[in-house]
């Protein structure tokens, strides 16, 4: 499995500072000609898009998942809680339910959310012992009048829909938390760039979109830490009309900016989904990039129509895109130190 640590941790080879430079110097992206040649444009004649399942990070496999599920006839939200649920399973990922890095005392909390083609939404926050939080809000949506259930409340209301009680520590988690322990800087800060989240898109064969994401968040956040991941608007957004985004990366500075509605929102304004993506991922380097130099935050975004973009902070952010007879990795385009 790719080690997302590599990229997290990886020197930045030019300042988050330059990027927020060259963008106040270059001209905005223009609003969006029709452009059949953009990565990821299914049916530009107006044609119902062919399903499509788009992913942050390498996960080829799950958004392979995701899509057999919906060429069965599934729902894009079908599909995307069948792909995040195998990320939220595997203990090799480190950033993602079980086998997720826990927190300085140790705990492992997970955030997720989904949200629907009609504008439904759950969400679950700082839930422990529960492997499958995609799940979990998925129930919250649909079995509840609320959208977000947090802590203790949604584990009781986990294991009351049948959900099981289970350790999320893995042994090599913990290893990598008491390794931390031994110099574990107590700041705030400490440990963001061991983590980042799957998040994932998908169009059905209806034509309608949906959007998830899970997390462990924050790796060695202080306890009781929730981040943009379960937030409606931060790390998720869906409108049926116009597209869906989603966010990796440190989840503050995609909260303190509404990344994925904010996203959604310039795509509403025409924008393509890669544009979209690059503006809000600005917006973070305009805001708060001169004191958040090596953070990372990487978006995807995918429209009505079956187009598809990404953009991150800073390089070193892929994507994984699964479409009929193909599953691709690719790079995202990123702000930092980059001219375009
Ligand atoms: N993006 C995940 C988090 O910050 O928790």
């Amino acid at each position: 499995m790719f080690n997302r640590r590599d990229f997290l941790n990886k020197t930045f080879l030019a300042s988050l500072a330059a990027g927020v430079g060259l963008s106040a110097c270059e001209s905005k992206p223009k609003q969006d000609e029709a452009n059949n040649n953009a990565p990821g444009v299914i049916s530009p004649n107006g044609k119902k898009p062919e399903p499509i399942v788009i992913a942050t990070w390498k996960h080829p496999d799950a958004t392979q998942t995701a899509l057999e599920v919906i060429l069965n006839r599934g729902s894009a939200l079908d599909g995307i809680e069948a792909g995040v649920r195998m990320v939220e399973a595997d203990p090799r990922d480190q950033s993602v339910g079980y086998g997720g890095l826990p927190d300085r005392d140790g705990i492992v909390t997970l955030d997720a959310c989904v949200m629907d083609d009609k504008g439904n939404a759950g969400s679950v926050t700082f839930l422990q012992h529960i492997m499958h939080p995609v799940s979990v809000a998925r129930k919250v949506m649909e079995d509840t009048p609320h959208v977000m259930l947090s802590g203790e409340g949604a584990y009781r209301f986990a294991i009351s829909k049948g959900f099981k009680k289970e350790n999320l520590l893995t042994e090599a988690a913990s290893t990598k938390w008491k390794e931390w322990l031994k110099e574990g800087t107590y700041k705030p800060v400490g440990g963001h760039e061991q983590h980042d989240t799957i998040g994932m898109l998908a169009i059905d064969g209806e034509g309608n979109l949906s959007g998830a994401c899970s997390t462990s968040g924050m790796a060695f956040k202080i306890h009781g830490r929730v981040g943009d991941s379960p937030i409606i608007g931060a790390g998720l957004y869906v409108d049926n009309e116009v597209g869906a985004a989603t966010a990796t990366g440190l989840g503050e500075l995609v909260m303190k900016t509404l990344g994925a509605f904010l996203i959604v929102e310039f795509m509403r304004q025409g924008k393509t989904p890669e544009a979209a993506c690059r503006e809000a991922a600005l917006r973070i380097a305009e805001k708060y990039g001169k004191s958040n130099e090596e953070m990372q935050v990487g978006y995807i975004a995918l429209s009505k129509s079956g187009e598809y973009g990404t953009y991150s902070l800073h390089p070193g952010f892929n994507y994984s895109v699964s479409r009929k007879d193909s599953h691709e990795v690719l790079d995202a385009p990123y702000l930092a130190g980059n001219s375009h």
